[in-house]
């Protein structure tokens, strides 16, 4: 991707992260936002992020240094994105804001880049109803952080061509990401309505007095997540059966049935945290120990990724 320049277009949280993942992949990035001070921080986070990278071997053979000199910082956006041939946009998440980024995105790039916003929830067809050339433009919803978390979510409008969502798998896969690439629009996409679905009966548990929230988090962290963070839900069910997944579900569906029966109402997850989620995750992590703790995380996905690099290569994907 040596040859390819890139526009970040907010560069809180998730842009900073973005402009790591296209930096260490030979991209020449330029990283916008109308905030210097957000600028300053993003520079400062990628430097503060470098040698911890290269210990891990996730900087693409690249050295710290080296990634940050490919991230040029600017406050206007028709620089960082005029001659760029993907823009990745990470204003605020709300419909206005992201169609009047989009309008001044479209009057600087290249009518040829790929323009795409990591909009969490917001559909491809809203953000980009106004948009002069739709089949350029599609939702490329990261996992945060982009930089460790490789899988993105790429959707489409039904403006969008087939020509660019070819060209955005293609992309992502050349800068290390792990593309989903979806058929058509749908609230939530796939990961949140996935992640939406378990939380939805984690909250329903506790509310109901039938697990505590430590319990909750034991069962994905010691438990369905270890199998998870390498093969997905339906490869798991395939090797839980002698006869793999249409055996599987010959033998359980009857029982899922039952269960979700009892699964139709919702709870209120703001009750149930103040009746006691709250309390169990406090006892663990202050509110004001967060950021440490997010550190952590990151550096424990950190090892992960160098884990799930090392294995694919010694045991086989
Ligand atoms: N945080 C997450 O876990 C997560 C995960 C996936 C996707 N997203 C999505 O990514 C996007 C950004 O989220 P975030 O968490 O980085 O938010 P953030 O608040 O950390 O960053 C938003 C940045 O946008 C900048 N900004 C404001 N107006 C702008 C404009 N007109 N042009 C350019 N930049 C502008 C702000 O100064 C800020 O630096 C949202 O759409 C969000 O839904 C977030």
């Amino acid at each position: 991707m040596k040859d390819m320049t890139v526009a970040i277009v907010g560069a809180g949280l998730i842009g900073r992260s973005w402009a790591i993942t296209f930096a260490r992949a030979g991209c020449k990035v330029r990283l916008n936002d109308p905030e210097s001070a957000a600028l300053d921080a993003a520079r400062q986070f990628i430097a503060s992020v470098g040698e911890d990278l290269q210990a891990n071997g996730l900087l693409g053979g690249c050295t710290p240094d080296e990634v940050l000199d490919a991230v040029r910082t600017t406050v206007d956006l028709g620089e960082a994105v005029s001659g760029a041939g993907w823009v990745q946009e990470n204003g605020p998440e709300k419909i206005d804001i992201k169609r009047a980024i989009f309008g001044e995105i479209e009057a600087h790039a290249a009518p040829e880049a790929i323009l795409a916003s990591s909009s969490s929830a917001l559909l491809p067809s809203a953000i980009f109803e106004a948009a002069a050339r739709p089949e350029r433009c599609l939702v490329a919803h990261p996992i945060n952080p982009p930089y460790l978390v490789p899988a993105v979510e790429l959707v489409p409008s039904d403006r969008t061509s087939d020509a660019t969502m070819a060209e955005a798998e293609r992309v992502m896969t050349a800068v290390g990401q792990s593309p989903m690439v979806m058929k058509r629009e749908i609230d939530g996409f796939i990961v949140n309505r996935l992640q939406g679905a378990l939380l939805h009966e984690a909250f329903r548990l506790v509310a109901e007095g039938y697990a505590g929230a430590d319990d909750i988090d034991r069962a994905l962290a010691d438990g369905l997540a270890l199998r998870w963070s390498f093969i997905g839900p339906f490869e798991t069910i395939d090797l839980n059966a002698p006869g793999g997944v249409a055996d599987y579900v010959a033998r359980y569906e009857g029982m899922y049935a039952e269960m979700f029966e009892g699964m139709k109402h919702r709870v209120d997850w703001a009750d149930a945290v103040k009746g006691g989620i709250e309390a169990a995750r406090r006892e663990h992590t202050t509110v004001s120990g967060l950021n440490d703790r997010q550190v952590w995380r990151d550096r424990r996905l950190m090892a992960l990724r160098k884990h799930k690099r090392d294995a694919d290569k010694d045991i086989g994907r």
